[in-house]
Formats: structure tokens, C-alpha cells, sequence
């Protein structure tokens, strides 16, 4: 689609279910993901001038993957991109069309990259888009609603009518349609009739992260190796051994409760970390965060689940020395 408005917003689809297609309306879940481009999503919704409300649209396809295949080579794509259009004049607001799976960690991924003083609205789909009743095409309006509202900032996901923060956003239900939460952060706020009723404050760069320069991300030719493990009854140290031995950079262990770990697996990971493994500790509890103590042996992870740890300890290992 060609600009033809002073004032844009960019629509960048990677795939999901959103772009997803099954051999029969009624079929929900047996569809394949990353079907559609994201031109035709937008030109099949007949209510997209109104909501646009002058502004010109571009589109630009940067993968059409299932989220769950997400890769460093396409963040480095998408953060590329995300990072030449924030640049533009004009641009009010970028939309990311992604899959549902992995939002989450590219939301934080872009949030602590780039902190964008204009949002920067991931947005998805639980139906794909062939759905007797997809919601692939309200979560957009939604999105664009978002994107052109003055003021706003920061990485942000709108799904079901409801804005969530990149830093809380979490995928919490395999199914229905309004499947995120920002646990007991609660939401930013929700999108109601192309309005926004916003709760609390936009999203801003992540506490401790050390800002590190775009081009060093994008250009980077090989990423530290960072795992996650978990601790659940009868978690033992031969894990992080293996992960050890094989030369993992980073751990991030998914603790119990208030960051507690099994001995055996507490004594690998200290191992881990007196061989230079960089080690962080975050709870396995949906909501909360770890409280840390003095003198805890294991830095924790800031409030970030562990997938969102894995992502901040990988930007860190990245920094040049
Ligand atoms: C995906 O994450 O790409 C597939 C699942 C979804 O979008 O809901």
C-alpha cells in the first residue's frame, strides 16, 4: 500500500494465527499458521478507513513464520525494521502482527532494544483468519486505535480489547480469544470502541538493563547460548551440567516460590557460576517476583519470568566488553 497521508502507521506481519488458514470455517485449531500476507489482512477489513482516520498505511512483510519457530535472525529483522521506521517522519506507530506464542519475548526483546518514544503495538490472533468469527481483524483495529493515539509510547500488546505492557505481558490460556495477562501488574489499559481507557503508565526501558546500541544487536553474527532450566520436585544438577559442558553462556533457572531451588540443582548452578556461567534466578509463579535477600547467591531476574530473562541476559551478554 502506498502513503498518501502525511501522518503513517506501519504494519509489519511476521505470521501467527492471525495470518493463519484451516480447510473449514468451523475448524479453530487445525489450521496453519503464517498463511496470509499481512496486506490482504488489512485490505479484507471493510471498517480500516474509519479507524485510520486519515492516516496512510504501509505494510512490509518481514517473515510469515509460526511464533514458535521465532529465531534470532528474525528479531534481528524486525528490530531492523522496527528501528528504521521509528526513525521516519510521519510515522505515528508501528504495528507488529505476530503469533501468539512468543509475543511475549519479542515484546520484551523490542522494548528493551529499542525503548521507542512512539508504540510500537504487537497484536495477534487466537482464530486464524478463514474463522467463522476471527478475532484477528478487531485485534488490528484495535492496534491501529493504539498506534495513532497521542502520547502514546513503548512496546505495548493489544489482544481482546485489552493493552498489555511488554515487561508483563504473558500468554496464560491456549484457547480462548483473551489469552494474555499482566498478572497482578494488571493491564495498561483497554481499547473500547477505537477508544483508549488507560490505567497506568506506558511502557518504559527495563530496570538494571544497560542500554546497548541497535546495530550491535542486528549486526551480530553469533549469540550467547543462554538456557533455561526449571526447579520442580526431584530437579537435580545434571541439566546444567550438560549445558555446562556443552558451553552454555548464560542460565536462567525458573525457580519455585520466592526463587527457591533443589540443593542439588542450586549446587549446580553455583558451580555453573563459579566457572564464568552467567546464572539468573526467576520465579516460576505467575504473579509477583522474586524478593530478593541480601547476600542471595544468584542475582534475580527483576520481576521478569523466565522467558523475558532469557532475552535480557542474552542483550547483556551481547554488550561489547
Ligand atoms: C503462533 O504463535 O504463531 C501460532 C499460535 C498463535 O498465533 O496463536
Amino acid at each position: 500500500m502506498a502513503p498518501s497521508a502525511e501522518k503513517k502507521i506501519v504494519v509489519l506481519g511476521t505470521g501467527g494465527t492471525i495470518a493463519g488458514t484451516a480447510a473449514s470455517a468451523g475448524d479453530n485449531i487445525g489450521y496453519t499458521a503464517a498463511q496470509v500476507g499481512v496486506a490482504q489482512l488489512l485490505d479484507a477489513i471493510p471498517a480500516l478507513p474509519t479507524v485510520l482516520a486519515g492516516h496512510a498505511l504501509l505494510t512490509e512483510q518481514v517473515a510469515q513464520i509460526d511464533s514458535k519457530d521465532m529465531s534470532v535472525a528474525v528479531w534481528q529483522q524486525l528490530a531492523g525494521r522496527v528501528g528504521h521506521w521509528l526513525t521516519q517522519p510521519g510515522v505515528q506507530g508501528i504495528i507488529v502482527t505476530h503469533g501468539t506464542d512468543t509475543l511475549e519475548e519479542t515484546a520484551y526483546f523490542l522494548q528493551a532494544l529499542l525503548d521507542p518514544p512512539k508504540p510500537v503495538v504487537l497484536t495477534c490472533a487466537m482464530r486464524p483468519a478463514t474463522a467463522v468469527a476471527p478475532d484477528g481483524p478487531q485485534n488490528l483495529l484495535d492496534a491501529i486505535a493504539v498506534a495513532r493515539c497521542p502520547g502514546a509510547r513503548g512496546v505495548v500488546a493489544v489482544c481482546a480489547g485489552t493493552l498489555h505492557g511488554a515487561l508483563e505481558v504473558q500468554k496464560v490460556h491456549p484457547y480462548q480469544v483473551n489469552a494474555f495477562s499482566s498478572g497482578d501488574a494488571g493491564p495498561i489499559g483497554y481499547v473500547e470502541e477505537g477508544r483508549l481507557r488507560l490505567l497506568r503508565d506506558w511502557p518504559k526501558a527495563p530496570t538494571g538493563q544497560i542500554p546497548i546500541a541497535i546495530e550491535t544487536v542486528v549486526n551480530a553474527t553469533r549469540w550467547p547460548r543462554v538456557e533455561i532450566v526449571m526447579n520442580y520436585a526431584g530437579a537435580s544438577g545434571a541439566m546444567v551440567q550438560a549445558l555446562v559442558a556443552q558451553g552454555v553462556q548464560g542460565l536462567v533457572v525458573a525457580a519455585t516460590g520466592n526463587g527457591t531451588l533443589h540443593h542439588d540443582l542450586q549446587d549446580a548452578l553455583l558451580a555453573a557460576q563459579r566457572a564464568g556461567v552467567r546464572v539468573v534466578r526467576a520465579s516460576r509463579c505467575p504473579n509477583g517476583r522474586v524478593l530478593a535477600q541480601p547476600g542471595d547467591p544468584i542475582a534475580d531476574s527483576q520481576g521478569l519470568s523466565a522467558v523475558k530473562a532469557r532475552v535480557a541476559l542474552m542483550l547483556a551478554l551481547l554488550q561489547p566488553p
